[in-house]
């Protein structure tokens, strides 16, 4: 048996002790407030027990990491409809790059990228009633944690500096490929993108892809073939140009986001986040990446 505790904290020790942090985000003016030296990891296994080291259970901006969970509700809501809008490939460009959405005629390469995410946000937009309640209400159901909220603040300042955000919005409405109007999906978008939440509630929402589909309480939320299919994004698509380093190193399906969180998983036995706000040259959490590399060759166990 695996003590994963002890394998945290070791962990936990030497991330909070390192010089080397990164850089915090500052494109985004709220998320420059966050302190550097925050660490967490938490990890729960197959049988929901838990292990926690560091700041785990602090809310931090989950940004990218949404995507995810907005994918994964856009699948189970209206199924293969949207690999017709977004393609499946790895982009081997930044998150926020659009060259390639104009050379391929507004269809973005996957869906972990912002111009393919924000066509996920162009189809809850139009499959939900009140998108960003129902959007909240579906990550408290996969969570049973009804506290966690949008970070407002978050939300209006990357709204007022999220030009490159608006030019793929535009882009994708002059292909035909945003059926709503920019404005309406970019307000959806931000906010999925301020989500607050914990190492320790992200491990929750991410168990689906863990375990078959099946949350926490026991529900089913997506097929198996969906969970194979979203766990493949991840693992090809979910660090940018960065996911070739990422499975190299740490060799887990896996999302960042730009404040400072990666969610990763082993499939049928455990899911892992960690919270080190520093990103490395490609926008991804320094100590984070480091942390997963040491949790997968002190546990060798990853799915290589
Ligand atoms: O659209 C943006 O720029 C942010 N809301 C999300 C970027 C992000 O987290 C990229 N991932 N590492």
């Amino acid at each position: 048996m695996i003590d994963y505790q002890n394998i945290l904290d070791t962990i936990a020790l030497s991330c909070s002790t390192s010089k080397e942090k990164g850089k915090i985000a500052n494109y985004i003016p709220e998320l420059a407030k966050v302190e550097s030296s925050k660490f967490g990891i938490h990890l729960v296994d197959s049988a929901m027990n838990n292990f926690s080291a560091g700041d785990a259970d602090e809310h931090f901006s989950i940004q990218s990491i949404s995507k995810v969970l907005s994918l994964a509700h856009a699948m189970s809501l209206v199924g293969e409809e949207i690999w017709k809008r977004v393609d499946v490939e790895p982009s081997g460009d930044p998150f926020n790059h659009l060259s390639l959405l104009e050379f391929e005629n507004g269809i973005p390469r996957n869906p972990l990228i912002n111009a393919g995410a924000i066509v996920i946000s162009d189809i809850l937009v139009s499959n939900l009633e009140n998108p960003k309640t129902d959007f909240l209400n579906y990550v408290h159901m996969l969570t049973n944690d009804s506290s966690i909220v949008y970070d407002l603040d978050v939300a209006k300042s990357e709204k007022e500096t999220g030009f490159r955000n608006y030019a793929a919005a535009n882009l994708l409405k002059s292909y035909g490929n945003l059926n709503n109007d920019v404005e309406t999906v970019l307000d959806f978008y931000f906010h999925q993108c301020s989500l607050a939440m914990s190492c320790a509630q992200l491990t929750k929402a991410f168990y689906i892809f863990m375990n078959k589909g099946v949350c926490q309480q026991g529900k089913t939320h997506l097929t198996i073939q969906q969970e194979k299919r979203i766990n493949a994004l991840m693992l090809t698509c979910g660090f940018y140009d960065e996911a070739g380093e990422f499975a190299f190193e740490v060799g887990l399906p896996g999302k960042s986001g730009v404040g400072g969180g990666i969610v990763a998983l082993l499939p049928g036995k455990y899911c892992v986040a960690t919270w080190s706000p520093g990103l490395n040259p490609k926008g991804n959490s320094k100590l984070g990446m480091e942390a997963l590399e040491k949790l997968t060759t002190a546990t060798e166990q990853s799915i290589f």
